[in-house]
């Protein structure tokens, strides 16, 4: 049987990986194997690229040429690394994916949703997340977090605004797919935010029982 794609959403500091931490074990007590990843990266390439997109330069970035390169980053994670997992039928548990690009460059660089759908299309083919589970919270608070952890990465620059556009475009996104999305308020303490992702995970695991 095919594996499934879960990816962890939400802004910079709202606890991506301690909650991905969590979903890996919990998945794991139920004997799935799990395949922990992210993105931008994943491979040796697209961990590369990464590099590119996150250093901070003197040269003003095409938003075109980040777009490009966040999905020339996932067409080689997903040949590599994703598809392989879920035909071996493991599951992926990935930290960020396509909904990212539409939050950060869609909504944050105000590029719109239309052509990422488009590039979706062509280097996903028919794949999507089988669940997503966004971890939503004040951007206050993340951005707080974020700044604690030392130096700013390119995109943790970014001014106050566009992270709140690209909260509202997770947002957006979750009411647009109520089936697929599963928000979780971040700003509760962390007992209750496990207590809320560990009810998803139950959910999945009741419905891929065979
Ligand atoms: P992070 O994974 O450590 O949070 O850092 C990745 C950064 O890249 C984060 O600021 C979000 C950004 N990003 C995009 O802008 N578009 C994307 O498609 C992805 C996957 C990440």
């Amino acid at each position: 049987m095919q594996g499934k794609l879960i990816t962890v959403e939400g802004v910079e500091g709202v606890g991506k990986s301690t909650n991905i931490e969590f979903i890996a074990q919990r998945l794991r007590a139920a004997d799935i194997n799990v395949v922990l990843t992210r993105e931008p990266g994943g491979t040796p390439l697209a961990e590369d690229i990464r590099q590119l997109l996150l250093t901070p330069r003197d040269e003003a970035v095409s938003e075109t040429a980040e777009l490009l390169l966040m999905f020339a980053a996932r067409a080689q994670h997903i040949n590599e690394v994703i598809r392989p997992a879920l035909q071996r039928g493991d599951w992926v548990l990935c930290d960020r994916f396509t909904d990212a690009t539409y939050a950060y460059q869609g909504g944050g660089r105000e590029m719109g949703f239309d052509t990422i759908a488009v590039l979706e299309n062509l280097v996903q083919g028919e794949l999507r997340p089988h669940c997503t589970v966004l971890l939503d919270a004040p951007i206050a608070i993340g951005m707080a977090r974020a700044k604690k952890r030392g130096a700013l990465d390119r995109f943790e620059q970014e001014q106050m605004d566009f992270f709140e556009r690209v909260r509202q475009a997770y947002l957006q996104l979750a009411q647009q797919q109520p089936q697929r999305f599963r928000v979780i308020n971040a700003a509760q303490s962390l007992d209750l935010v496990q207590a809320d992702i560990a009810s998803g995970i139950e959910e999945l695991l009741a419905q891929a029982k065979p």
